[in-house]
């Protein structure tokens, strides 16, 4: 079935809606912001590890729209397995009382990540447990996470389906010493590539955010091996070149009230104008 509801804004539908990394920085803005435009009777789910952040997003998410429902799942997503995930998200769904057909829509934001270890180049990286726990945060748990949330919101039970992957520059960009977070991005984005050759009817984004001011900056440009590297994010940093959180979610808005972006594009903040 092709994507029936090209064209119309995301935010038009109720919806469930699933963020991952929504404790802090960007992801808790993209709640915040997604939270005031759905309409009444959508649901948004937080998930992340600090379940203190988690809480302060969804009274921040709340504040705006009353007739959203915000729920917070704490997990930690480099150790789980499908069934806790399903377990997590049934405990919500049943808790709400809601089913997937009380939903015109079904959205996901897999945003969280995390840099990794930027103190190595890749021929120094040589734990095995240290390089599967990356990829089990960064990259196990998003597939998983996704099969788990779209077998929950089956094709034909919801108008529409919007799978978002916060991607980065180093998908497509090699920076040196950080190895891991390259390749797990270029990973994702290949992920959502494929899955929408596989399923076309899903509305597939990955969007690049920016370089944003965020904790993840805060490592790139105190822990970063290269040099040069280093003093680059330090030197955004230092001339206020780094985005808000604000202005990088207020883009992926944009592009999903249009919500007319070719399925599993890669977009780029800098692309939007
Ligand atoms: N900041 C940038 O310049 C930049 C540039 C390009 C792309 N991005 C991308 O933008 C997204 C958001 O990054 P950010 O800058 O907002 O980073 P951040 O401030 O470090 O936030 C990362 C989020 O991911 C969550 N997270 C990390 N490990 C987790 C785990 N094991 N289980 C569950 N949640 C986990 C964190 O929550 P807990 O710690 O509470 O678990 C936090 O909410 C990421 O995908 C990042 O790669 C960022």
């Amino acid at each position: 079935m092709a994507s029936i509801m090209k064209g119309s804004s995301i935010f038009e539908l109720q919806t469930f809606c699933l963020i991952t990394g929504a404790s802090r920085g960007l992801g808790r803005t993209i709640a915040i912001r997604f939270a005031e435009r759905f309409p009444a009777g959508s649901v948004v789910v937080l998930m992340a590890r600090n379940a203190k952040g988690l809480d302060q997003t969804k009274s921040a998410s709340e504040v705006n729209n009353p007739a959203v429902r915000v729920r917070t799942v704490a997990v930690d997503l480099g150790a789980v397995d499908e069934d806790t995930l399903r377990q997590n998200l049934g405990k919500v769904v049943k808790e709400l009382g809601v089913s997937a057909g009380d939903f015109q829509q079904a959205c996901i934001v897999h945003n969280a990540a995390t840099l990794g270890d930027v103190s190595k180049n890749v021929t120094q990286h040589v734990s095995t447990t240290d390089i599967r726990k990356y990829w089990d945060v960064n990259l196990t748990s998003v597939v998983a996470l996704n099969s788990v949330f779209l077998d929950l919101f089956p094709q034909g039970k919801v108008q529409q389906r919007v799978v978002i992957n916060i991607s980065s520059i180093c998908a497509i960009q090699p920076f040196r010493s950080w190895s891991l977070y390259c390749a797990g991005k270029a990973a994702r984005s290949m992920l959502f590539r494929t899955m929408a050759l596989e399923e076309p009817s899903i509305r597939t984004l990955n969007y690049s955010p920016g370089p944003i001011d965020t904790n993840m900056q805060l490592q790139a440009r105190t822990e970063t091996a290269d040099p040069e590297l280093k003093t680059l994010f330090y030197d955004m940093h230092e001339n206020g070149r780094l985005l808000s959180t604000e202005e990088s979610a207020s883009k992926l808005t944009s592009l999903l009230e249009a919500n007319s972006f070719e399925n599993g594009a890669d977009i780029d903040y800098y692309d939007i104008k």
